[in-house]
């Protein structure tokens, strides 16, 4: 017998039409129809958060007389038994049942018979469902709060270990000036600040909570939504039912901020690539972080930065899903908006396994001072420090400064030297007030430890740099 075949509606009996909703259905949906319309495969990960609220939505009816409290308890009952089942790996995930909701309140039914009805007065999926997507949004920003923290407390130690560490900072991937690697690495604790800040931004806007807009209307029921509000830890109630079911800006708020993680966690990624490469030799990743090559018995390849820097396009692309699914939808609720968790749910553990690889990769790197330091040669690194002396010293505008260092870093070159080994009377050729008083700055050392201007690269200030951050954020 088909679903199309049946025209009965008995208790249980998949083919028939749908328990929930099918009073004024004749028949059981199509097997596409089916396919299309469930979301249990993925929305059970909601279980968690669609029991809590379903609890606190319980207590609410029962502490304003609307269910009975032997009702009431035999839900609440109920619904402990479902947890149970469910994290046993016990509980029937049924596709007839569509979604998480549905499921939980089928098998209540078959737990506890008739009272399980009672539990969806003055609610609906509507409500239901956007209430528990805030609840498993909210906790996966407080997750990745923590694994934001742990990649921040793995770069600081670095940045400690290495205050005075020196290496070339890059404009334009070419090399520019010294700077400390320490610096360099305080750099990401500090987009990683901002990147916490978002989130907590979020989800302090998305704290509200939407449970009892019922289907768009609000209801006729007199609940209480402040109590089940506090119960589920929101803020407060939202202030119009129909933007409770309607929005999911704390969903696209979500993956903004996540996609900018991505970003900056791609761009550290990138970092690593470049650095353990033979052109560079900056870093080595450690064994439990580098991966061999099945033909070439010499490789070491940095695998995970290069997966963190290639999952960055996941998150991006959950972003991009759920704002062109909301683009144009009219109020009130629409099943397009069934389409906004996989993505969610995607870039979240996309995060979190990005996230656990980048501070592993971090706190297992060992920096080659030596490798770094030699980098400093030969690129003029210092020519700044000398156009500042020649400001400083001998009164020259800075414009004429640039221009006389430009003019000996040609001789420099033209004698394939480095500033700090040119001679003092190849200097005075260009600038005959020059003393021997300029050699104090043309080291990457003296160059470093010059920069002592608030947020500068000097060792002093890193070592500073790194004990705020210490207290700002960890
Ligand atoms: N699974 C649905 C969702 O995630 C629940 C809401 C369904 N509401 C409805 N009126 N059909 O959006």
């Amino acid at each position: 017998m088909t679903a199309r075949d049946n025209k009965t509606k008995p208790e249980g009996n998949n083919n028939g039409p749908n328990r929930m909703w099918g009073g004024r259905f004749g028949l059981g949906p199509a097997e596409a129809m089916q396919r299309i319309n469930a979301s249990i495969d993925f929305d059970r990960q909601l279980y968690a958060q669609d029991i809590a609220a379903s609890q606190a939505h319980c207590k609410m009816l029962v502490a304003r007389g609307i269910v009975a409290e032997h009702d009431g308890a035999a839900i609440l009952g109920g619904l402990d038994t479902i947890v149970r089942e469910i994290e046993a790996g016990e509980f029937p995930f049924r596709a007839e049942y569509e979604d998480i909701h549905m499921n939980v309140e089928a098998r209540l039914r078959e737990l506890i018979g008739e009272a399980a009805g009672r539990l969806h007065t003055a609610r609906s999926r509507n409500d239901q469902a956007v209430t528990d997507f805030r609840l498993w949004v909210r906790d996966a920003i407080d997750a990745l709060d923590g694994q934001l923290k742990d990649l921040q407390a793995a770069l600081i130690a670095q940045a400690e270990a290495h205050a005075e560490t020196v290496m070339p900072g890059f404009t334009h991937l070419q090399a520019a000036q010294p700077v400390t690697l320490g610096h360099h690495l305080l750099a990401y604790v500090e987009m990683f600040g901002r990147d916490r800040g978002r989130l907590e931004d979020a989800r302090a806007r998305m704290n509200e909570c939407p449970l009892g807009a019922a289907a768009l209307a609000g209801t006729s029921f007199p609940i209480d939504r402040v109590m089940t509000a506090k119960a589920l830890g929101f803020d407060r109630p939202t202030a119009n039912s129909m933007d409770s079911v309607s929005d999911r800006d704390f969903a696209m708020e979500f993956l903004a901020a996540g996609a900018i993680v991505a970003i900056h966690l791609s761009r550290l990624a990138e970092e690593l690539v470049l650095w353990c490469s033979g052109g560079f030799g900056y870093v080595r990743l450690s064994d439990a972080f580098s991966t061999g090559s099945s033909i070439m018995p010499q490789k070491r390849n940095p695998d995970a930065a290069e997966l963190v820097r290639g999952k960055a396009g996941r998150v991006i692309g959950a972003l991009n899903a759920v704002l062109v699914m909301m683009k144009g939808l009219p109020m009130a609720y629409g099943k397009d908006m069934q389409e906004d968790k996989e993505p969610v749910f995607d870039a979240a553990q996309t995060l979190s396994i990005c996230l656990g690889a980048s501070t592993g990769m971090i706190h297992d790197m060992t920096p080659d001072a030596a490798a770094m330091r030699a980098a400093t040669a030969g690129g003029y690194l210092t020519a700044t420090d000398l156009a500042d002396w020649l400001v400083r010293v001998l009164g020259v505008p800075f414009r004429d400064a640039h221009h006389i260092t430009g003019a000996i870093v040609q001789r420099a070159a033209q004698r394939g030297c480095d500033l700090a080994a040119l001679p003092l009377e190849e200097m005075q050729a260009v600038e005959a007030r020059i003393t021997q008083d300029v050699f104090e700055v043309l080291s990457v050392d003296a160059s470093v430890r010059s920069r002592t201007s608030l947020g500068g690269t000097a060792p002093d200030r890193v070592r500073e740099a790194a004990a705020a951050a210490r207290g700002r954020f960890l």
